[in-house]
């Protein structure tokens, strides 16, 4: 991995929104479609009002574009405005041209009798486009990407997740008290997030600082998933100064 440490977050996102929408243009004149992992939360909000800029202001088309969301609430009604899935209608896919049917993102609302189908379903669904072109990341502070929290497996595919008790203190406020934070989540895996071709990871703010130091300097471990990143050999950290001051 490498890292890269813009002095403000807005400037970063620019520069990740240009490579995504490169990568869409690319493809379109390849003819091929362009499947694109992507995150919820606050770090890749200016990634996407970056690039429904370049939709709206310059003719950037969506029109080949696939999308796979990395994870989502369970369980969780799409009509929520805590879901993943009003997340990103309101962030993106309201805003551009991407195809209806184009759009994957765990759904919330499948019974538990269902749950395992659907993950092994979504799973063979991604490799059924080649795998994730791009995937888009932020990281918990448990160390978390995607819900893959500590104790996640290198090889885990696309799965139901149990929330480390942190990332359900830090969504408590979005939810209005922890009380209502879901206990469960349904992520893609470890392995899932590895086999893209370029991986992404957006970190901003001092309160990420901590564990970015041991995502990007410490030894690899199943205890903080952020780490088995290092093994990725197309991966890049974005960060502002703020989240890169505990670096060496
Ligand atoms: C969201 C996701 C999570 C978040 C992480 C950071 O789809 O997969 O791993 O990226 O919890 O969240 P923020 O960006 O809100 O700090």
């Amino acid at each position: 991995i490498h890292n890269v440490i813009f002095n403000s977050s807005l400037e970063a996102s620019k520069i990740v929104a240009q490579e995504i929408a490169n990568l869409i243009q690319l493809k379109q004149e390849l003819n091929e479609p362009c499947v694109l992992g992507l995150a919820t939360g606050s770090s890749p909000i200016k990634v996407y009002e970056e690039l429904v800029r370049l939709h709206k202001e310059e003719g950037l088309s969506f029109a080949n574009v696939v999308t796979f969301n990395l994870d989502e609430y369970y369980p969780m009604d799409k009509s929520n405005i805590q879901s993943y899935f009003y997340f990103m209608h309101e962030h993106l896919f309201n805003h551009v041209d991407i195809k209806p049917e184009n759009i994957n993102i765990p759904d919330g609302t499948v019974s538990a009798n269902e749950l395992r189908q659907f993950c092994v379903d979504y799973e063979m669904k991604i490799k059924s486009y080649g795998g994730l072109d791009f995937q888009l990341l932020g990281i918990g502070r448990t160390g978390h990407i995607g819900f893959n929290e500590p104790g996640s497996h290198l090889n885990s595919g696309t799965r139901s997740i149990t929330l480390d008790h942190i990332t359900r203190v830090d969504a408590a406020s979005a939810f209005l008290g922890i009380d209502n934070v879901p206990r469960k989540a349904i992520t893609m895996g470890i392995g899932t997030i590895k086999n893209a071709k370029r991986i992404v990871l957006l970190a901003w703010g001092n309160n990420k600082a901590e564990i970015l130091q041991k995502a990007i300097e410490g030894e690899i471990t199943s205890n903080i998933p952020a780490t088995y990143l290092q093994e990725h050999n197309n991966t890049t950290f974005v960060l502002d100064s703020e989240a890169s001051l505990e670096l060496t």
